[in-house]
């Protein structure tokens, strides 16, 4: 009887992404971290809430861009990337999209972002950790340029017990001064 939802959904789906453009990125301000906090709980077991994206981004030198639809100002974020720089130095807070709308380049896009600010401020260098066995940022993070600098074995914990690490990544950005 309801054999027709899935073309329903896939449907609304494409007329709303094909229907309204690429996406475009704007800052992330307070109020996407309640929908921010709604895309990492989609992809992290332990997932920040509202209120903490809100005390991280608070920070001295922290910063953070959303991915959106034109047209669609209140529709959620596609993905979101937070990000910190101080003295140079910046590191990837956490970056996330949205199950739905990955492997369409967004991700790509929010750290295009994030490297275009900390060249546009002539950061150094930019760091962050992944999981050894996130085969989708560490795709995303080798087109983007970074190397392995660091590894801390058997830093994160699975929900079935395994433990895997975590990789330390950097991408230079400018020769140091
Ligand atoms: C990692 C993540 C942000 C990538 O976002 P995305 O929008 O899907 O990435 P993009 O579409 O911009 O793809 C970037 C590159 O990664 C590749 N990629 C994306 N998902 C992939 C997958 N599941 N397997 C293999 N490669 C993948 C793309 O093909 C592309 O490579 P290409 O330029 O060689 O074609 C997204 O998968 C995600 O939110 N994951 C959960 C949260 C997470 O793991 N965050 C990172 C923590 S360090």
């Amino acid at each position: 009887m309801y054999w027709f939802l899935p073309w329903v959904w896939t449907a609304s789906w494409l007329e709303t992404y094909l229907g309204h453009g690429q996406p475009f990125i704007a800052e992330l301000g307070d109020d996407d971290l309640d929908a921010a906090a709604e895309l990492h709980s989609e992809a992290f077991d332990q997932p920040w809430s509202g209120d903490e994206l809100g005390t991280l981004l608070a920070q001295r030198g922290s910063f953070g861009f959303v991915a959106r639809l034109p047209g669609l100002p209140q529709s959620p974020p596609l993905g979101f990337v937070l990000a910190r720089s101080v003295a140079g130095e910046a590191e990837i807070l956490t970056i996330t999209v949205a199950r739905r709308n990955r492997r369409a380049g967004v991700g790509r896009m929010l750290m295009d972002q994030v490297l275009q600010k900390l060249h546009a401020e002539r950061a150094h260098s930019l760091f962050l950790e992944v999981d050894e066995e996130n085969q989708a940022a560490l795709r995303l993070y080798k087109r983007l340029r970074f190397e392995e600098v660091g590894r801390r074995p058997a830093y994160y914990q699975h929900p079935d017990g395994r433990r895997t690490s975590a990789l330390t990544l950097k991408r230079s950005l400018f020769a140091a001064r």
